[in-house]
This record gives structure tokens, C-alpha cells and sequence, in this order.
């Protein structure tokens, strides 16, 4: 980061002062009590309408007395989000902020993307809701286009509306299809949080203590933390391990992510998936590719996670980036397994709904029109580069990773040890949002910033964002 001749026009840390309008934050250079430049939000040419609402601390009053405890927000003081226009979201201030984490790798277009709003909102005018006991054109077309993205046989389509279900959907017809109970999923791994999602998810601060059958947890191909570092096929030994001694002999099914998002953008080591299904289909069972968060061109170099280790899974689950932020999930298998469904009455009210399968096929042809896969490798490549020089530079950066626009910062406190940097963590993500950044946290420890914005970034959001995070971490 550059230096100058110090110049005060900061009185905060790190923060721009409340009285400068965007325009004058647009033209000034603006340094810290110690001469350093703070980083500056790339211009952007709009403005919220005047927001009038209540206020950040009238909501989180409200959220306290009327819902659940179990819900958490990030940052020491709760951001009130009130727009969102492309990569960037504007709170209750009408203050800009790079979005880095999409709302959970989800918004993949960019917030209230033009040509989404039109399908949502014209689909609306016409019919919102009428479920699949009557035909409409808008779940046929989107299934039609959806099914074209997919590889083999994979042609069969079941809408559902969140990853949960389309997890919980996939391995029941897993163990349908194949007769047999028991499933293996990774250690570390996110599948959702239902009866039978929950039992896949391996992290125990997602797990309640109920009954969780039949999920046998491999040891997780983690090329940073695992035993066997990078060696994908040593680790799949272990799925063999599982088959062999702790189930029948049959399995139902194996399900992963391709890439950890929960967990902490976690990669999994190159040759892993061909050996765990070459061993999961010994052994009579499914293989499921959970591509909530890796799907729909978020990794840069392919449309599906699972394509970057070359496998074909039998059942691909998806949900997040497939509607934008409309909620929308699937499950996609071939035409001989989708047939179990028919051995009883299968039905969803909302899966498949006019609304959000007109969001659904508009968001794809945003992605393949604005070619946000080609910018996601572009500026993913990029952006990972200059987060890895980070790591040159400080010791607290332990391990740069991902791929694409899912790229992920693990800080630690001993590189040796990898001591997981929880609080300083937490301190580097409220500093980057105070300077106008918004990005992601996970991992088991929590230590893991996670990168996972609209796939419209730029190479100069880029830019803000490494600077960012470099000046944040400079003042640990
Ligand atoms: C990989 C993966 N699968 C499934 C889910 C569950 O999706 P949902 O929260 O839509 O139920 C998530 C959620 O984060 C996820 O990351």
C-alpha cells in the first residue's frame, strides 16, 4: 500500500468521516493519523431513493423482541442494509459497500440485476402461484434450459425452495433407488439443517443433539489442515475404510460439496472425487454433488464445482445462485432414478413456482450473456493473486484458497501450528466494513474470511477489497 506525507484528514480509524459526501469521498485521497492512504469504494453511478425507514437499532429492538433467538448478525454493530444495486449494497445512510459475500454466495448476477427484477416482476403481473397441478410455461422452459447446463444423463429436474430440501430430497431418493440406509459425507462439510441434512452436515456448531441416522463421516481432503495435504487419493482411501467397516458393503450414497463453502473455502484435493466414486459405486451407491455454492459459474473455470475434478455425479443438488436471491432450489438425476418418485404421491406447494422459475431461467441467461462465468475466472484469478501476496506479507495469513469468485483467507496466529486467528478475524472484518467492505466469515474455528461476491466484481473492486483488508490487517 502507498505512503504519503502524513495529512490529516482523518479523526477516526480508518473511517470516512461522516460528513463526506460519495462525491467528495470519490475525489479525495483521503489518509489516516499516520499518512497512510485509506483505501477508496470504486465510483458507481447511482444512488438510492432517500430512505426513511427505521433505524439499524429500532430494527435489531424488533428482531430481538419478536424473532428467534437463534438469529445472529454480523459485525459489533449491525449493518442495516437497505439497497442493493450489482456488486454494491447501500445502508440505512445511503453509505456504498463493496458486497463480497453475495448474501452467502448467493446473488450471482448482482443485486436487483435489471433483467431478473423484469422476470420476476412481469411473471408476477401474470400469475404468481398455481403449484404443478396446473401447466404453466415458466417451470417447463426453466427446466428445459437448466437441464441443457448439465453433463450425461443428468436430465430429470424436481424443484424445491431452499438447499435443504433439495439435499433432503436427493438422499432419500438415493436410498430409495438403491434399497440401503447409510450415506457418507465429509467432515466439515454443509448440507442444511433438517432432519437428514442435518445428519450430512459435519460441524458440530451446526448440529443439534437429535437423532441423526445412518451418516458416516470421511476424513475431509482439507489441503491445508488434512493428514495427507493435497494427495486427493490417499484420503479417498478412507471412504473405502468406511464401506468396508462400517456398513454392509452397500452404501446409498455419497455427498459433497466440491468446494467447502460453510466449512471455509475448502478445496477438495485434486484426485479425491474420482476415487471416492469409483469406490461409492462398488458399493451400489449414488454419488450426490451438493453445488449450492459452487454452482452456477461462481468457480470461474467451470459452471459446476464437481466439473473441476471430472466426475459425473448421479444426482446434482443446487439452490443459492441459481434464482439470485429468490427462493428456489433443485435436484437434477437421471431419468431412471427420478422414476422412484413415482412409487408414492411427491409434491412441493411452492417448488417449481411460476415466479421463481421465470427468475430462475432469467438469471441464466444474465450469466451467459453478460459472460459472468469468463469475469468470474478472470477476476477470481486476480483477486486470488493479490490476496496470496498478502500472505508474503503477513504472518497472521495462513492460507490463501479457491477458485474463482470463491476464495477464501484463513488467519492464523501460528503458521506451524495454524492456531486459528478467531478475534483477529472479527477485528479485520468490522475494520473492512467500516471502510466499505462487506465480506464473509466460516470455518469450523471461524477464522476464515470468505469471498464469495456477485459474479459481476471488477478487477477494480478487487483492488478495494485487497487494500482493505491489507490496511486492516496492517493495524492488528
Ligand atoms: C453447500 C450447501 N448445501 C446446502 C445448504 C443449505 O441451503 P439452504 O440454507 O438454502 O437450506 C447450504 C447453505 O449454506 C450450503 O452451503
Amino acid at each position: 500500500m502507498q505512503r504519503f506525507i502524513a495529512r490529516r484528514v482523518l479523526s477516526g480509524r480508518g473511517q470516512f468521516p461522516r460528513w463526506l459526501s460519495h462525491a467528495a469521498q470519490k475525489e479525495a485521497s483521503l489518509h489516516d493519523n499516520n499518512g497512510v492512504v485509506v483505501p477508496k469504494i470504486p465510483p458507481f453511478d447511482y444512488s438510492p431513493p432517500p430512505y426513511d425507514g427505521p433505524s439499524a437499532d429500532e430494527i435489531l429492538a424488533k428482531r430481538k423482541q419478536y424473532l428467534s433467538p437463534s438469529m445472529f448478525c454480523f459485525y459489533q454493530k449491525p449493518l442495516n442494509v437497505v439497497d442493493g444495486k450489482m456488486q454494491y449494497l447501500f445502508d440505512e445512510n445511503g453509505r456504498r459497500y463493496l458486497d463480497a459475500f453475495g448474501g452467502i454466495a448467493t446473488v450471482c448476477c448482482g443485486h436487483c440485476h435489471p433483467d431478473v427484477i423484469d422476470a420476476i416482476v412481469n411473471q408476477t403481473k401474470r400469475l404468481q402461484h398455481s403449484t404443478i397441478l396446473y401447466l404453466n410455461r415458466a417451470i417447463a422452459d426453466f427446466a428445459e434450459a437448466l437441464t441443457s447446463k448439465l453433463p450425461g444423463n443428468l436430465k430429470v429436474l424436481f424443484f424445491t425452495n431452499s438447499g435443504t430440501e433439495a439435499n433432503e430430497l436427493a438422499l432419500m431418493i438415493a436410498r430409495l433407488y438403491t434399497g440401503c440406509h447409510d450415506i457418507i459425507s465429509l467432515r466439515n462439510a454443509y448440507h442444511g439443517n433438517a432432519a437428514g441434512t442435518m445428519g450430512a452436515t459435519a460441524q458440530c456448531n451446526w448440529k443439534f443433539n437429535v437423532v441423526q441416522s445412518g451418516v458416516h463421516h470421511a476424513l475431509n481432503p482439507d489441503p491445508y489442515r488434512g493428514v495427507f495435504g493435497s494427495d486427493g487419493e490417499k484420503y479417498a482411501r478412507d471412504v473405502q475404510d468406511l464401506i468396508e467397516f462400517g456398513t454392509s458393503g452397500n452404501v446409498a450414497a455419497f455427498i459433497s460439496e466440491a468446494i467447502q463453502g460453510v466449512g471455509g473455502i475448502v478445496e477438495l484435493a485434486p484426485g479425491y472425487l474420482p476415487a471416492a466414486y469409483s469406490s461409492i459405486k462398488k458399493a451400489g451407491g449414488l454419488c450426490i454433488a451438493d453445488e449450492v455454492q459452487s454452482g452456477f459459474a461462481r468457480t470461474g473455470s467451470h459452471f459446476w464445482g464437481f466439473e473441476t475434478q471430472g466426475v459425473v455425479p448421479d444426482i446434482v443438488t443446487m439452490a443459492k445462485g441459481i434464482g439470485n436471491g429468490i427462493p428456489l432450489g433443485a435436484v437434477v438425476t437421471t431419468p431412471e432414478i427420478a422414476e422412484v418418485l413415482t412409487r408414492r404421491s411427491y409434491f412441493n406447494t411452492f417448488g417449481g413456482n411460476p415466479v421463481c422459475t421465470a427468475a430462475g431461467l432469467a438469471v441464466l441467461n444474465v450469466i451467459e450473456k453478460e459472460k459472468l462465468q469468463e469475469n468470474a475466472f478472470i477476476v477470481g484469478s486476480y483477486l486470488k493473486e493479490r490476496l496470496a501476496a498478502l500472505k508474503d506479507k503477513y504472518e497472521v495469513v495462513g492460507d490463501v484458497r479457491g477458485r474463482g469468485l470463491m476464495l477464501g483467507v484463513e488467519l492464523v496466529t501460528d503458521r506451524q501450528l495454524k492456531t486459528p486467528a478467531k478475534t483477529e478475524t472479527l477485528h479485520v472484518m468490522d475494520q473492512m466494513k467500516d471502510l466499505g467492505v462487506l465480506i464473509g466469515k466460516g470455518g469450523y474455528y471461524g477464522n476464515v474470511f470468505r469471498i464469495t461476491p456477485p459474479l459481476c466484481f471488477t478487477k477494480e473492486d478487487a483492488d478495494f477489497l485487497v487494500d482493505a483488508m491489507d490496511y486492516s490487517l496492517a493495524k492488528l
